[in-house]
């Protein structure tokens, strides 16, 4: 039985060059390097530059990504860029990276599914290649968080980054069996009773304003890995694997200790998990397209290794996509 799969060709990232380090944060809030990273592992963030735009962060992610795909952009026909930070209210900044790389034809929209965006792009990505609407497609994930954070609120705004990451995927006839490339299971989920634990205090409809980031980090914590375990089961079960089967699990970076609990609950080797939280703190949308680079770069994801990606974030929204490289 032959079957259309989402194969991933490539993928790239970018980070803003300013480096803002927890030492930095500690002499402009009262907070420690030694707090931050006890408490999440992060070390450093990256901070956009003045006239530096999701869009623009998304379209160098999306090039490096197009390069290491092999491809040209004009191979691309379907581009969703998923990020909570966008330009402007409308048009999608997913349209502005289209006309940044020169593409005319096919289509681009924005998601928003906040830290989970990526994995719900992705597996909307792989339901419209599966369809037979599009060839190829160009998966973003893009922030500038930098903008929306209240940087006297110490209890969020040392935990976020901006940057971008990206991944080209394209439609391949395959066998059918869970031994193909591509994406082999996926599963979406948000439960938007708990849509005041993480939100933007503003919006075109309610404030007229842009507003900030709020959080109730405890509570999240305490949802975080229980609904990650969930979603990783239901992942491997549909495709038939178990969880020593992984060979890297490549976790949205938001917290090390919920990336640590997760893959103790689901008895992962910690040798397997990909993790960059250190290096530009939670990146949201971009978090996963960004790890995901970084271990392609250094050779620890390989053609054929099975990938499992996971995230959690505001709404509270939440997912998996289970691959083979
Ligand atoms: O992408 C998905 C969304 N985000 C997440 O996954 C984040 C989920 N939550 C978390 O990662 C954690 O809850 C945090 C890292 C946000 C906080 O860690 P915690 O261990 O849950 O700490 P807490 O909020 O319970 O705060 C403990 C103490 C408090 O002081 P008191 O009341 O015990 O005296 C805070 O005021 O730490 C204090 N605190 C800080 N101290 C120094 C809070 N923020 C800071 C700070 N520096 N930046």
């Amino acid at each position: 039985m032959h079957t259309v799969r989402t194969v991933i060709l490539g993928c790239g990232g970018y980070l803003p060059e300013r480096v803002l380090t927890n030492h930095d944060l500690a002499k402009m809030i009262d907070t420690s390097d030694r707090w931050i990273t006890e408490r999440t592992g992060i070390k450093e963030r990256r901070i956009a530059a003045e006239g530096e735009l999701t869009s623009s962060m998304g379209a160098a992610a999306a090039r490096a990504a197009i390069a290491d795909a092999g491809l040209v952009p004009d191979d691309i026909d379907l581009i969703i860029l998923a990020t909570s930070t966008p330009d402007q209210t409308f048009p999608a900044s997913a349209v502005t990276i289209q006309a940044e790389l020169g593409i005319t034809h096919g289509a681009a929209f924005d998601m928003q599914a906040v830290c989970s965006g990526f994995v719900f792009a992705l597996a909307t990505a792989d339901s419209h290649l599966k369809a037979g609407l599009f060839k190829r497609a160009l998966v973003v994930g893009a922030e500038a968080f930098s903008r929306i954070l209240d940087w006297e609120d110490r209890s969020t705004c040392v935990l976020f980054g901006d940057g971008a990451g990206a991944v080209v995927v394209e439609a391949q006839k395959l066998n059918g069996a869970m031994t193909d490339r591509g994406i082999l299971a996926t599963c979406l989920r948000s439960d938007g009773r708990y849509r005041d634990k993480l939100y933007v205090d503003g919006g075109p409809s309610s404030t007229g304003t842009v507003g900030h980031v709020r959080m109730d980090g405890p509570e999240v914590f305490r949802h975080a890995v229980t609904k990650i375990s969930e979603v990783i089961d239901a992942t491997l079960t549909q495709a038939g694997y178990n969880a020593s089967d992984i060979d890297w699990f490549v976790p949205h970076q938001a917290n090390k200790r919920i990336l640590d609990g997760a893959a103790k609950k689901l008895g992962l080797d910690p040798a397997r998990i990909i993790i960059t939280v250190d290096k530009h703190a939670n990146t949201s949308a971009a978090s996963i397209p960004l790890a995901l680079s970084t271990a392609r770069a250094d050779g620890r994801i390989k053609t054929g290794d099975l990938v499992l990606l996971e995230a959690m974030g505001g709404g509270f929204t939440w997912g998996a996509v289970l691959l083979r490289w």
